[in-house]
């Protein structure tokens, strides 16, 4: 069976070198000429533990090709995955534009039966906006499907979700199209929920909101948490006993990043909004999260009292570990807000650095270091942003000896604080005494 993925960025790679993984024959389709010779040559232009092997045995085994030619890639196979970006607007909702172009451009050159399949996110009904865009620019009659089949790849582990789902959804409109999906993911042993377009639709805003709700959630527990005494960590390990609660995604901190929640949950917001429904619980958990940036920059002002001059080390840029992503990272208001108070910074990521001197350039007031250690000597606080393992193993009789002042300011959680202050560090962290 052969596939063509349409969008090289995160979701487009995973998809389509995964499929080939399992034993498909895939062409993905990209834009940006330099990162298709990039990765025909075998290189991943995003980091993503896994997946530049996962290329290389797919290159050798002849099952996978890039291109820039969506004519190419609409020849090649009767299922087209859309892969392509839906940024936010400036009123929160998708822009949807690059879909359209996928549509149209399908409709103008198809020549038999094709069926697309939506993966990137998009709000509930988009399914009926490209079916129409297909019957409007289709030149002569030829049979088609739209089918909506979210995924739910985390950045870091995308791999691993991809070939051991907890689900996948598929929503269609015939058997036909729900015949090739099911044996596209005969190989995946997952549970497999078939449902209309829409609600495939709606399930993935669904989620992705739920989960960044129950973030939200914790982090508003946390502040309670530091004003009652309390311990935000027992507190969330108390309640993910209960089944119906779940312990996942109940980890205090300085909040959601990334290039999923802030945008799904803001255009789920405006999507309803559209549809009359008042969806201000949504807006709620968006402020909290806004506010972790102010909550967090209060807590290393409270430590440090003024900032003008103070030298800080920043472990951690990317908005979670395990990826080079820095798109809305929380790292990034609060280097801004430290930097403004007049800080001096020494920076430190294991994967991210590349990506955020393209924001921040390296100057008089913010060095990057070569590593954890280097980035700490002689300062007077160090802040952590991301819990990336390397800093959860680092050795902290170093860390004390080579900071000017053993303040640790962890923004999640990453250290116990009775241990902290056993080896002698004024230990601020989220929620926690
Ligand atoms: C998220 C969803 O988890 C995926 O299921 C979904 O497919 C993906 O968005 C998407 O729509 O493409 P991702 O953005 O890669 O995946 O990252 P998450 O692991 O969900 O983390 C998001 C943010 O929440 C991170 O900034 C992380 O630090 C934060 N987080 C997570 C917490 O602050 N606390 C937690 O307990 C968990």
């Amino acid at each position: 069976m052969r596939i063509t993925v349409v969008g090289g960025g995160y979701v487009g790679l995973t998809t389509g070198i995964c499929f080939s993984h399992l034993g498909y024959e895939v062409k993905v389709v990209e834009k940006v000429p330099q990162k298709v010779s990039m990765l025909n040559e075998g290189v991943v232009p995003i980091y993503e533990p896994g997946l530049e092997d996962m290329l290389k045995d797919s290159l050798r085994l002849k099952r996978i090709s890039f291109t820039t030619d969506l004519i190419e890639g609409l020849e090649f196979s009767e299922v087209i995955f859309i892969c392509v970006g839906t940024p936010q607007q400036e009123d929160g909702s998708a822009d949807l534009s690059q879909v359209e172009e996928v549509a149209r451009l399908t409709a103008e050159h198809m020549k038999s039966y094709k069926l697309l399949v939506e993966k990137s996110t998009v709000p509930v009904n988009t399914h009926k906006l490209i079916k129409k865009t297909l019957q409007r620019y289709m030149k002569r009659h030829v049979e088609f499907d739209v089918a909506s089949n979210p995924e739910f790849l985390r950045e870091g582990s995308a791999v691993k979700d991809f070939l051991e789902p907890d689900r996948i959804v598929v929503g269609v409109e015939s058997e036909r199209a729900k015949n090739i999906l099911q044996k596209l993911y005969e190989p995946i042993k997952a549970p497999i929920l078939f449902t209309d377009p829409a609600t495939a639709e709606l399930i993935k805003h669904a989620s992705n909101s739920f989960l960044a709700m129950k973030i939200s959630f914790i982090n508003m527990i946390s502040d309670l948490c530091e004003k009652t005494g309390a311990d935000v960590k027992l507190v969330a390990d108390g309640m993910g006993y209960d089944k119906r609660i779940g312990r996942a995604f109940l980890d205090a901190g300085i909040g959601w990043g990334g290039s999923c929640f802030p945008k799904d949950v803001r255009a789920f917001i405006k999507m309803a909004e559209d549809y009359g429904v008042d969806f201000s619980l949504l807006r709620e958990v968006d402020k909290i999260n806004v506010r972790r940036i102010e909550n967090f920059i209060e807590k290393v002002k409270n430590a440090l009292w003024s900032l003008k001059n103070k030298k800080l080390a920043v472990w951690g840029l990317s908005f979670k570990p395990n990826t080079d992503d820095i798109r809305e990272a929380p790292s990034i208001k609060i280097v801004s807000a430290l930097l403004r108070e007049g800080a001096r910074l020494q920076l430190y990521d294991p994967k991210a650095m590349d990506n955020f001197r393209r924001i921040f350039p390296e100057g008089e007031d913010l060095t990057y270091a070569r590593d954890m250690y280097e980035a700490i000597k002689g300062c007077d606080a160090l802040l952590i942003l991301t819990e990336w393992e390397e800093f959860k193993k680092a050795d902290l009789e170093r860390v004390k000896h080579l900071l000017k002042l053993p303040i640790v300011i962890d923004g999640r959680n990453i250290y116990e604080p009775a241990h902290m202050r056993e080896l002698g560090f004024e230990y601020y962290c989220m929620g926690r005494r």
